[in-house]
């Protein structure tokens, strides 16, 4: 069924929106149409959370609550979701939700302005987390920031969640919840207004169809960059294909070769996954953005944007990842080390998307990642980092050596590969690799850091990586 009317669950009734703009914000129609006032706009950038609401959604029958930043989220997209609002976490009666009274006691409400981000943070760990320690309430309220208390109290407010009764207005109205999440999740969304095109198919096959006929669209998964085009660069998009609606292409397996992740996949379901193989991946992934942006941002769409400071790039690329290129006609599989050209110029041609990438199991290598940011959290990167090698008779083989940061695209270190490879492991070699990254690469420098920093960086990263493995491996560094 195709349909030019959005639905969507809000206060435990469908609310039916026909033509919407595709441009417009979900912050914007929640202040302005909705006139709930409580979400606020701080940098219109996904980068404070003070727009932070949370979406219900069916997932294998079980609702699931993700927090996003409504700044950078468009309206159409919200079809087939519930949306909560820092409102609607009060009760008709006017007492508080368990989360806000947390907030309370623990005089974790600081300024009028962050709070309602920080509660619905908190609200969406709350309800999908049964237990909660320190790690997951940094994690949670990584994307949210205060620049005048701090973040204590906030924290011993969420501390105090694990012995609050989860059985909220929420949990007590799922089974209705779920009847209208059903009843409204089967359509797809065509609308034309104004000049501007908007698709959300549900399926590839119907995605071919619509990119036939629309080969200059835009194709929008998590839109954490794409949205900034309209809400930072005041431009319009004319025509979007949604494709984090099509389900088939929101999966992660593997078999004893590869891990295949499809387009749509969130990064938050990819850093669970891949931990028990690239543990390094997951802890990069942790510091990607925040929660908000993990919920929504693809891999497929980190590849895409190429930029060279892509947090997953350099690792992909030192795991010789593979992507799976679809046309309107054929399919491509490519080596991820092809794909990138230039300053954020890819091999992807009209008509294509990307449908999955495959990351090779390497189970007897050792594998690191590091990023190297300003900030601990929700940065982006001034360099990352990643090695992917094998010890054979204490010599390194098969190494691969990544780096983001230090050139116009995301690049394998071929010459310090070249000087490690058949090596042993001694401050000697080290020290020539690092020379090689020198010829490997010609960072620039701006906000983020110097060309002159850039390369030091690179060069300890490296020697960091050799010192890891060879106390890990209880092989001496020689002199
Ligand atoms: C606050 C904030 C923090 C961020 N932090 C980080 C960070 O720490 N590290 C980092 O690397 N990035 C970061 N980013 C950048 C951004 O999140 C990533 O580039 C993200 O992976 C983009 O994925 P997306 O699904 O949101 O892509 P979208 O914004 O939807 O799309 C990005 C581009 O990819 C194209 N595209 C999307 N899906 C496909 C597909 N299936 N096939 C072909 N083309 C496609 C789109 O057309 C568009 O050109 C941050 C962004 C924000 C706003
Ligand atoms: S307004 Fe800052 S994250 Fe949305
Ligand atoms: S809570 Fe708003 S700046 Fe601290």
């Amino acid at each position: 069924m195709i349909s030019n009317t959005i639905k969507f669950i809000y206060r435990d009734r469908i609310v039916e929106i026909k033509n919407p703009n595709s441009n417009e914000t979900l912050l914007n129609y929640i202040r302005t149409k909705l006139k709930k006032t409580g979400t606020k706009e701080g940098c219109a950038e996904g980068g404070c959370g003070a727009c932070t609401v949370v979406l219900g959604e069916l997932k294998d029958s079980k609702m699931n609550y993700s927090s996003v930043n409504s700044c950078i989220t468009f309206l159409p997209t919200l079809h087939g979701k519930q949306l909560i609002l820092v409102e609607d976490l009060l009760l008709t009666d006017g007492s508080l939700h368990p989360v806000q009274e947390a907030m309370v006691n623990y005089h974790g409400s600081q300024c009028g302005f962050c709070t309602p981000g920080f509660v619905m943070s908190l609200f969406s760990m709350f309800k999908n987390y049964s237990k909660i320690n320190d790690n997951l309430i940094k994690d949670t309220i990584s994307g949210n920031l205060c620049r005048c208390t701090g973040y204590q109290p906030i924290i011993k407010a969420a501390k105090s969640l694990n012995k609050k009764n989860k059985n909220d207005q929420f949990t007590k109205n799922k089974n209705n919840l779920i009847k209208l999440l059903k009843k409204i999740n089967n359509e797809s969304i065509i609308i034309y207004r104004d000049g501007k095109k908007y698709f959300a198919p549900r399926y590839v096959q119907e995605l071919k169809k619509i990119l036939k006929k629309n080969i200059n669209a835009h194709l929008l998964s998590g839109g954490t960059d794409l949205s900034l085009v309209v809400t930072k660069e005041r431009k319009d998009i004319d025509c979007i294909i949604y494709m984090n609606s099509i389900n088939e292409l929101n999966y992660i397996k593997n078999n004893d070769k590869y891990i295949e992740i499809g387009a749509s996949t969130p990064l938050i379901k990819i850093e669970n996954y891949i931990e028990k193989y690239y543990s390094d991946f997951t802890s990069i992934l942790k510091r990607y953005g925040s929660v908000q942006i993990r919920n929504v941002a693809t891999m497929a769409g980190n590849i895409a944007t190429a930029s060279p400071i892509g947090d997953t790039l350099p690792l992909l690329l030192a795991l010789d990842a593979k992507i799976v290129l679809r046309g309107i006609k054929k399919t491509k599989i490519l080596d991820l080390n092809s794909f990138f050209i230039d300053y954020r110029k890819t091999k992807l041609k009209k008509g294509q998307f990307i449908d999955s990438i495959r990351i090779p199991l390497f189970p007897k290598n050792i594998f690191k990642a590091y990023k190297i940011s300003k900030r601990f959290d929700d940065d982006i990167s001034s360099v990352c980092a990643s090695f992917n090698l094998e010890m054979k008779n204490k010599k390194i083989k098969n190494i691969k050596i990544a780096y983001g940061g230090m050139s116009s695209i995301p690049k394998r270190a071929k010459q310090c590969e070249k000087i490690l490879s058949n090596s042993t492991i001694t401050e000697q070699t080290i020290n020539k690799a690092k020379e090689a990254l020198e010829r490997d690469f010609k960072p620039i420098s701006d906000m983020r850091a110097s060309a002159k920093y850039r390369m030091m960086v690179a060069k300890n990263l490296l020697h960091k990586c050799f010192l890891e493995v060879a106390s890990n491996k209880l092989i001496r560094v020689n002199k």
